[in-house]
């Protein structure tokens, strides 16, 4: 009995440990990871984390060794002074210290990550995609955001529907997108690259695929970007995309989306103005080739079931037109 009960503890450890181990080594991902940043806002954030996990660890620790103590160890004697102690520091005063020093590092890695100046970005949270304009241009883009390298970004954030979460790990801490009212945040790009981006608060049954990504750019090659994207769309080139436009135009398409310069002007989904110059489609669901798209178009449901694109109901040839349109929008 007894032995049958010290093999059941030595696989309750063993299996506490590997959870936490495994927990750790979860995080390690190269992309898109708290433990991989990339500005100064990021790095103390995880600098945060690696302290948070250390007192996590020297708790877990603790803990463990109490509780092999006291399964091993000679009984504590009842009422003693020593578990008065016991008590005043490991419940009182080692909590409270902890909670204290975390709070204040936390109030520090939240100092400048909202400060105002250098590139005006506004990012709007919808279910289940990102609205993304540039105040002052006439740029608006969705799921993809460009930021220039060495220059400040701050973004003005809100919601539409629901609450939802601004986070870039690479770049910094989460922000919340709040209907009805305005949060901050400020981005600096130390180098190039490309950060996965997530939404962090649930916000509907496309929570997990409310994906979006940040392209930072050398500053010259950011401001070609944005000219290109502030833009209208120009007029389709083949015979196939003018056909496809007008498939875009006649159906269903114009009054959710904007293609600006065409009569397209629908607000309900992403802007669509330069879409073939984007990665990713859906938020992250599917990467930007004429195959996607045309699936996607076709049953947007069977990719992302709850989103507000229903399916659309058109004949292979409208499908292939509109596919060349849209690719041919950059
Ligand atoms: Cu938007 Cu979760």
């Amino acid at each position: 009995m007894r032995l049958r009960l010290a093999r059941s503890r030595t696989t309750l450890v063993r299996a506490g440990l590997t959870i936490a181990l495994a927990s750790v080594l979860a995080g390690c991902d190269e992309a898109h990871s708290v433990f991989h940043p990339r500005t100064t806002e990021a790095r103390r954030v995880a600098f945060l984390g690696w302290l948070m996990i250390g007192i996590a660890t020297a708790v877990f620790l603790l803990v463990l060794a109490l509780l092999v103590r006291s399964f091993f160890g000679p009984p504590l004697r009842r009422r003693s002074a020593g578990g008065t102690s016991w008590i005043a520091s490991g419940g009182i005063a080692l909590p409270t210290t902890v909670v204290i020093l975390l709070s204040g590092l936390t109030v520090w890695a939240m100092n400048d990550t909202r400060t105002g100046g250098g590139i005006e970005i506004s990012a709007i949270g919808h279910q289940y995609w990102w609205e993304i304009r540039y105040p002052g241009t006439a740029a608006v883009t969705g799921n993809e955001f460009h930021i220039p390298v060495g220059r400040s970004v701050h973004l003005s954030i809100t919601s539409t529907d629901v609450i939802h979460s601004l986070w870039v790990p690479e770049l910094g801490p989460k922000r919340d997108m709040i209907p009805g009212h305005t949060t901050e945040l400020t981005w600096h790009a130390d180098e190039p690259g490309t950060f996965r981006g997530q939404c962090a608060e649930f916000c509907g049954l496309q929570h997990a695929e409310m994906a979006l990504i940040v392209v930072a750019d050398p500053p010259e090659v950011f401001d070609r970007w944005l000219a290109t994207q502030a833009a209208d769309a120009s007029a389709p080139s083949t015979a196939v995309a003018q056909r496809g436009e007008q498939v875009f135009t006649t159906e269903p398409c114009a009054a959710c989306h904007t293609v600006r310069g065409s009569v397209a002007t629908g607000t309900v989904g992403p802007d669509l103005t330069h879409f073939g110059s984007r990665a990713t489609l859906g938020a992250g669901v599917l990467s930007n080739n004429a195959e996607h798209v045309a699936s996607w178009i076709a049953n947007a449901q069977s990719f992302k079931p709850g989103s507000l694109m229903p399916p659309i109901d058109l004949s292979a040839d409208e499908v292939r037109d509109l596919t060349a349109y849209l690719e041919g929008l950059r």
